[in-house]
């Protein structure tokens, strides 16, 4: 990110502290997760949640035959999400925003300062779908748009969806082989889901799982950038 760029979303003393983390790091971890590390740790403090850090699958006990296809546990940078969630046309007051693959509730939390009608995150690690629970009650926001958060523990493939319209989020959870069960569901939902869109974020972290996501043709693309896409629900 460009220091203009830092300086916008992270005001003078958030860069300051970013630059200062970035010299002492001597190297150790790299300078997009530190920086999305920190973002997280502010957001966190100012909010009263516990969602920054990166959490590898092989700590968890998670019992899922699933489990070896998913991507390890890491929130999204807040400003990343406001700027995705300001592309989505039109009022988000009748939509409700589904995160597959939740964690401790990061982007709930986030996507908690837009006005959808309903937040869901669904998670298969019991110990981060508990986390996520205590955030939730935990959470405090004066900008807060959407009231009704709700965390459900279960393979994000299996999940059954609502009515729509949605305002789906895929931080890159899992691979081809729960996508191919997560698009029968979302094929057999999407009748009832006009005006719903799919964000599919972190594009280069599994290429497979991207194009997979790329090529279903009740899928349009809206919107692209340098790590997200936007979809649109067509057909
Ligand atoms: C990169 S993290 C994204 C966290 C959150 N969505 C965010 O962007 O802040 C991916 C998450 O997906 C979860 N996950 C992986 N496979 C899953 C599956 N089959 N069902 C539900 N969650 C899954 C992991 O446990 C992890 O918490």
């Amino acid at each position: 990110m460009s220091l203009h760029n830092s300086l916008r979303v992270r005001g003078v003393g958030g860069t300051i502290q970013l630059a200062y983390r970035r010299v002492f790091n001597f190297g150790k971890t790299p300078p997009h997760i530190l920086s999305r590390m920190l973002d997280l740790e502010k957001f966190d403090r100012e909010h009263g949640v516990e969602t920054a850090g990166l959490i590898e699958l092989d700590r968890l006990r998670i019992d899922s035959p699933v489990k070896i296809h998913g991507t390890r546990y890491g929130g999204m940078a807040p400003w990343r999400m406001r700027e995705l969630l300001s592309r989505i046309p039109g009022s988000l007051c009748g939509h409700t925003f589904i995160d597959i693959g939740s964690g401790k509730g990061a982007v709930l939390f986030q996507a908690s300062a837009f006005p959808f009608r309903k937040i869901i995150g669904v998670e298969f690690s019991p110990e981060l779908h508990a986390a996520a629970l205590r955030n939730i009650h935990n959470f405090h926001s004066r900008t807060r748009k959407c009231h009704d958060i709700a965390a459900i523990c279960g393979d994000g493939g299996a999940f059954e969806y609502p009515e729509g319209p949605w305002v789906l989020f895929f931080n890159s959870p899992f691979d081809v082989p729960v996508w191919r069960r997560a698009a029968e569901n979302l094929a057999r939902a999407k009748r009832g889901a006009g005006n719903s869109y799919l964000i599919y974020s972190n594009v280069g972290w599994l290429p497979e799982a991207a194009a997979f996501v790329h090529s279903l043709d009740f899928l349009k693309l809206v919107h692209e950038d340098d790590t997200s896409r936007i979809y649109e629900f067509v057909g």
